[in-house]
């Protein structure tokens, strides 16, 4: 019997305005083994952030050459590169194609950087990139948006979505830091401004009740975009994150419960049934919402419950309802309700999907009644006035 364990430990960080020349953050995170030498650096900028922040790939080069001179510590190889942005960078194998090629084109080795800053999408498909060639470089990411800060930028996988469904190609690769700039959240559509809202509810609902009710409480304020109440959602979730990953037993996924994906069997079908109009977010707000009506049916959650869930989500603006839910396959159920067996087959092993049970806890169930989740999308159909 071979064994080994092998330690993994990254920094994540929770600082403002990191490209600031003054900030020291950035090195910090790069320089953090102590290693006597200089930092080759790739600087990956997802599009969608440049154009919504002009001044950034300016910063980012100013930030790097002011500690890159005669015995300066980091090194910029070429400008920064700008990679789609947005659901459509996780199809876009040209992109990444390009991305190795530049990495070979610049002799990037093993122990060079990728420094990836922007939304959780471009984050999956850059860190899968630097996850393969030379079987992983080191990866430093700086997550944009308030769901990659609260969740898709702070673990351990990366992913691209083929074969029509999400994620069915990716690695588990630790990264070398996350830096989560606060101050980045300030250009976010609104979609995307409440997208994180989806995951910090989804964390709460089946982990920490006193979170629950605190999002309930700013849920409003959070939609009217309050600074200060998003990133204190944006650390408490990516806390309960981190602390899952760390302490759960399963960090690399090999049994086939996922426990924070509450939501997730639906939401995941419904990005691909859409054509990813639906954003992760608003796709996962719907995924809570079918996932509690269901969790009512069978008892697991009051009517009181149910309905402070609904309200929370749609208080900040995020849909209970998507006109998707009406598709219907050739046998007449829910075309949605195909999302269950791909759910089950990404993971192996028994269908496994964690419902909450009361506000703040959570039962794992293998089955999940056909009839009970028609039932869950027909109210929330009347919900909506539909
Ligand atoms: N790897 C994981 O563990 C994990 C976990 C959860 C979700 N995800 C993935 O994350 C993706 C969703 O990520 P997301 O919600 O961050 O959205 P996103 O990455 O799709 O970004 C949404 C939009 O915001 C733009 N943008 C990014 N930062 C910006 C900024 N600061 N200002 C203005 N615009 C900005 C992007 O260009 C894009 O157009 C999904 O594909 C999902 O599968 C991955
Ligand atoms: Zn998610």
């Amino acid at each position: 019997m071979q064994r080994f364990s092998v330690p993994v430990e990254y920094p994540v960080y929770f600082a403002r305005n990191v490209f600031d020349p003054a900030s020291q953050v950035v090195a910090e995170a790069i320089c953090r083994l102590g290693e006597s030498r200089r930092h080759r650096v790739l600087a990956c900028v997802d599009s969608g952030l440049a154009a919504a922040q002009p001044s950034l790939v300016e910063r980012i080069k100013e930030y790097f050459h002011a500690r890159g001179g005669a015995g300066g510590r980091l090194e910029l190889l070429a400008g920064p590169v700008l990679l789609p942005g947005g659901p459509a960078a996780k199809t876009d194998w040209k992109a990444v194609r390009e991305l190795m090629w530049t990495m070979g084109n610049l002799h990037l080795d093993r122990q060079s950087f990728v420094l990836a800053i922007g939304g959780g999408s471009m984050l999956d498909m850059a860190g899968f990139a630097a996850g393969i060639v030379h079987r992983g470089v080191r990866l430093v990411r700086v997550p944009t948006t308030t769901l990659s800060q609260c969740d898709a930028g702070i673990g351990v996988k990366n992913g691209m979505d083929e074969h029509g469904k999400k994620n069915f190609v990716g690695t588990f690769a630790a990264p070398f830091a996350v830096i989560n700039d606060l101050d980045m959240l300030t250009t976010l559509s609104h979609a995307d401004w409440i997208a994180g809202v989806a995951e910090a509810l989804k964390v709460a609902i089946i982990k920490d009740a006193e979170f629950f009710d605190e999002l309930c409480a700013s849920a409003a304020a959070i939609g009217n975009r309050d600074q200060a109440a998003m990133e204190r959602l944006v650390r408490r979730c990516a806390k309960l994150h981190l602390d899952h990953i760390a302490g759960g037993g399963d960090p690399f996924e090999l049994g086939s419960a996922r426990p924070l994906d509450f939501g997730h069997w639906s939401a995941h079908k419904l990005e691909i049934m859409s054509m990813y109009q639906l954003s992760h977010g608003q796709a996962v707000s719907i995924g809570i919402a079918i996932d509690s009506c269901y969790a009512a049916q069978m008892g697991l959650l009051s009517e009181q419950e149910v309905s402070r869930v609904l309200t929370s989500l749609e208080a900040c603006g995020l849909p209970t309802w998507s006109a998707h839910l009406g598709r219907l396959s050739t046998d007449g159920v829910p075309e949605v309700l195909d999302g269950l067996e791909e759910f089950r087959e990404h993971l192996g092993g028994a269908l496994t999907v964690t419902l909450p049970r009361g506000i703040g806890a959570r039962v794992e169930v293998h089955t999940m009644d056909a009839g009970a989740l028609v039932g869950a999308i027909e109210s929330l159909r009347r919900r909506a006035g539909g």
